[in-house]
């Protein structure tokens, strides 16, 4: 039993992910220079690439979370209904934000998200994902910054989870198909 029955292949590994990540973050650190740098993570997904993350950025930044559900467990689509279960408790009006997130796929999620957070005047407002499923996209979205680019899949592991479960996992992983239920 666990996550090993699941797996069908290691999509990405934990070197690969070490890797674009300390990219992303010399990048992030250069383009925010001088700026006041507030980064948003969606939880629950977005939390192993923000801790990660947030140790190759140089410039000064603090951090602020929010919750949405987009869909329940067990159904492995998104319906396009987002829900807020938890808002941020810094006010963005003026700051530099960008926001966090581990994987985008339909794009409903994100749109919802930036809509919001555009509402309340930020003085820009940018998107980090770390997975990028392109051929599922539904909503067009400008993404600012892109750690991999992946295949219409269903991945789990590095804080994406299988039904709540395998989010402490160090690489990415592919779900079996005689697995999906
Ligand atoms: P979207 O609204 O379709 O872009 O869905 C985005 C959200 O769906 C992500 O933040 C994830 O929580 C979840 N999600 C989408 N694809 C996957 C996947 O392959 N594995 C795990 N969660 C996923
Ligand atoms: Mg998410």
């Amino acid at each position: 039993m666990g996550w090993k029955e699941y797996v069908g292949e290691i999509l990405i590994p934990e070197d690969k992910l070490q890797a674009r990540i300390a990219e992303l973050g010399q990048t992030i650190s250069a383009d925010y220079e001088g700026k006041d740098l507030l980064l948003v993570c969606v939880l629950k997904g977005g939390v192993m690439f923000l801790t990660d993350l947030m140790r190759h950025i140089t410039v000064p930044h603090s951090i602020d979370f929010m919750a949405v559900s987009s869909y329940g467990v067990a159904a492995r689509e998104s319906s396009g209904v987002v829900r807020i279960l938890m808002d941020l408790s810094t006010n963005i009006e003026g700051r530099h934000v960008l926001i966090v997130e581990d994987i985008i796929d339909t794009g409903h999620t994100l749109a919802y998200i930036t809509r919001l957070l555009r509402a309340r005047q930020p003085a820009s407002l940018r998107i980090c994902t770390l997975l990028n499923k392109a051929e599922r996209r539904e909503v067009d979205i400008p993404l600012d910054y892109v750690g991999f680019d992946i295949p219409n899949k269903f991945v789990f592991g590095y804080g994406l989870d299988l039904d709540e479960l395998y989010r402490e996992l160090p690489f990415v992983a592919v779900l079996k198909p005689e697995a999906i239920g």
